[in-house]
């Protein structure tokens, strides 16, 4: 067949010429890989966002490995789970992936999340990514918790039953709405099989799309930066942003060595701490589900704990509940709490910095605490860690448009 040059004056085979005659495939790569053009000066930050792609497909591969041999009944589950990692072949890894790959995600998201902190990627024209990334975020904790109920352990169940119970609180249709989610009077069979339902179809097929849409939305307006400065507002004479660079070849090399180094981690977690001491996968999950015995001491997953933490530190169950709902949201609407005329750190005064410091610390802090039980001085600790969480949000209006900012640069700054 006769070879036709393209508008780039690349060679292009007749088969490729036949496909984008009927599909845009040439046209979306060029759009999306081969000439997206994001700064040159991004840092390893930006890895995160590739590497939540990279445990996406690992929970999604592992998951439906482990829905062959998974059986969703409250007389089954547990024994299938031990099935899964005594008898079935290599059952064990792809569940310790799975286990794992649930906590990583976290982590993943949690750096992803605080990247855009750190350089304003949530400020104008880049809202919509963010608000995005929230509903992700809302998707991503729904299908943990899901999940969690699956291998109908202790804690699954006693977890499950703390979590649900919460909206209890909310008056009129609290008791109502319980029941509704449990599908039951109490936590039963029925209600393994739609949480089972919601983690394997429902839940991932909205992760999906959400990640396309985030992805869709990140390509029309172009990726911020470490300086958080508009590299389009400064094209050369053949369209091209000068401090740009094209995804591929240049980003997604580099993009490489990230996700190797990210694998040897994983790798090392999966084989060597799959429990991680308790924070991954809790020692009282290792026993079956028990109506009649709660255990010891009941905490959600570490990646829960900071809202758990304020959840109780609160008195009052309603207002408890209130403050825990608004502590997910909260962050939503950062894009439009945040008044600071520049978007990264690099140029921000020290109010931001002291801020972002002190929100740090106190996330992490939360997180402890939400772990620990809820007595004496954890419980105060909890409630100084709360003001300072609803702080940061609330008087953010103020202190970044107070804020002293630095004058910011023409060009990207590139250490090379
Ligand atoms: C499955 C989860 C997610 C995936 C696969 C994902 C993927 C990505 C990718 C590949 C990028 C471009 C590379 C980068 O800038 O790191 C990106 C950018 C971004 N993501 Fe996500 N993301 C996820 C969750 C989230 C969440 C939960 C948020 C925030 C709530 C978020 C907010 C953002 C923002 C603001 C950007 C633009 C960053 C910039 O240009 O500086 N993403 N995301």
């Amino acid at each position: 067949m006769a070879r036709i040059e393209t508008e780039v004056g690349k060679p292009q085979g007749g088969f490729m010429k036949w496909i984008d005659d009927r599909f845009p495939f040439t046209k979306t790569m060029e759009h999306h890989v081969t000439k997206y053009y994001a700064a040159k000066n991004f840092n390893w930050w930006y890895i995160f966002g590739v590497l939540a792609f990279v445990v996406l497909a690992i929970q999604l591969i592992t998951g439906i490995f482990l829905t062959m041999n998974y059986k969703p009944s409250a007389t089954e589950a547990f024994a299938s789970v031990e099935y899964i990692m005594r008898d079935v072949e290599w059952g064990w890894l792809i569940r310790y992936m799975h286990s794992t790959g649930a906590s990583f995600f976290f982590v993943v998201v949690y750096l992803h999340m605080f990247r855009a902190m750190l350089y304003g990627s949530y400020k104008k024209p880049r809202e919509l990514i963010w608000i995005i990334g929230m509903l992700i975020f809302f998707v991503l904790m729904a299908e943990a918790f899901a999940g969690y109920l699956l291998p109908w352990g202790q804690m699954s169940y006693w977890g499950a039953q703390v979590i649900i119970s919460l909206f209890g609180a909310i008056p009129v249709i609290g008791d109502g709405l319980v029941e509704y989610i449990k599908g039951d009077y109490a936590i039963s069979d029925i209600t393994l099989n739609r949480f089972f339902a919601l983690h394997v179809i429902v839940l991932p097929l909205a992760l999906i799309g959400l990640v396309f849409v985030h992805i869709v939305a990140l390509h029309e307006v172009g990726s911020n930066n470490p300086d958080g400065i508009e590299i389009k507002d400064n094209k050369g004479p053949d369209g091209v942003p000068v401090d740009g660079i094209a995804f591929h070849p240049y980003h997604t090399s580099k993009d490489l060595v990230g996700i190797i180094v990210f694998l040897m981690i994983f790798s090392a977690v999966v084989f060597f701490a799959p429990e991680m001491g308790g924070f991954f996968l809790e020692h009282a999950n290792f026993e079956k589900a028990n109506v009649t015995a709660t255990p010891e001491h009941i905490a959600p997953v570490w990646y829960f704990t900071p809202y758990y933490a304020i959840l109780r530190a609160v008195p009052d169950k309603f207002w408890g509940f209130v403050l825990f709902a608004i502590s997910v949201v909260l962050p939503l609407f950062l894009p439009w709490l945040d008044r600071s005329r520049v978007r990264s750190i690099r140029y921000r005064g020290w109010m931001y910095k002291t801020a972002l410091t002190t929100f740090v610390i106190t996330f992490l802090m939360l997180l402890w605490l939400g772990l620990q039980p809820a007595e004496g001085l954890y419980v105060l600790l909890a409630r100084i860690f709360t003001v300072l969480y609803f702080a940061f949000f609330l008087l953010m209006p103020y202190y970044t448009a107070k804020d002293k900012t630095k004058p910011l640069p023409d060009r990207v700054v590139y250490h090379g």
